[in-house]
């Protein structure tokens, strides 16, 4: 189930450093041995240097040893959509096959949609390319 990885992007918006925008995202990341790892978006007092919910939780899979990317999910408040933006999309994409799917949830951690990344990222340039 996705429950746990739900509960991690929950957790991590909450630690969402987002002074400017004041929009706080969390994201969680699968790995290929299950284990689950969030992120939050990180903001800069130079703007253009804060960066996405979903790097940061790239990152922490990374850094833990993971390759792959086997699920994941945003979550964000509001009317709309939290979807990864493109940037995001692109770096999913370096580590995750086009039917991962990527859950997009209110606030309340209830799924709103959910994607896979080729629908996100349809006909994608990927690591294979440089094979
Ligand atoms: N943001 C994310 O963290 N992930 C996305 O995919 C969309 C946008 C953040 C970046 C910025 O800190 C705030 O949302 C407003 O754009």
């Amino acid at each position: 189930m996705s429950r746990d990885l739900i509960e991690a992007a929950k957790a991590a918006r909450l630690k969402a450093h987002a002074p400017y925008s004041k929009f706080l995202v969390g994201a969680a990341m699968r790995d290929e041995k299950g284990r689950v790892f969030g992120g939050c978006n990180i903001e800069n007092a130079s703007y253009p240097q804060g960066w996405c919910a979903e790097p940061s939780a790239i990152s922490a899979l990374v850094m833990s040893g993971g390759t792959k990317v086997t699920e994941v999910a945003v979550i964000g408040a509001g009317e709309g959509l939290v979807t990864p933006c493109g940037g995001c999309r692109q770096k999913i994409r370096e580590f995750a096959a086009p039917d991962v799917k990527i859950h997009i949830c209110g606030e309340d951690g209830v799924i709103r949609r959910t994607f896979t990344l080729d629908e996100l990222l349809p006909v994608s340039f990927g690591p294979d390319h440089l094979k």
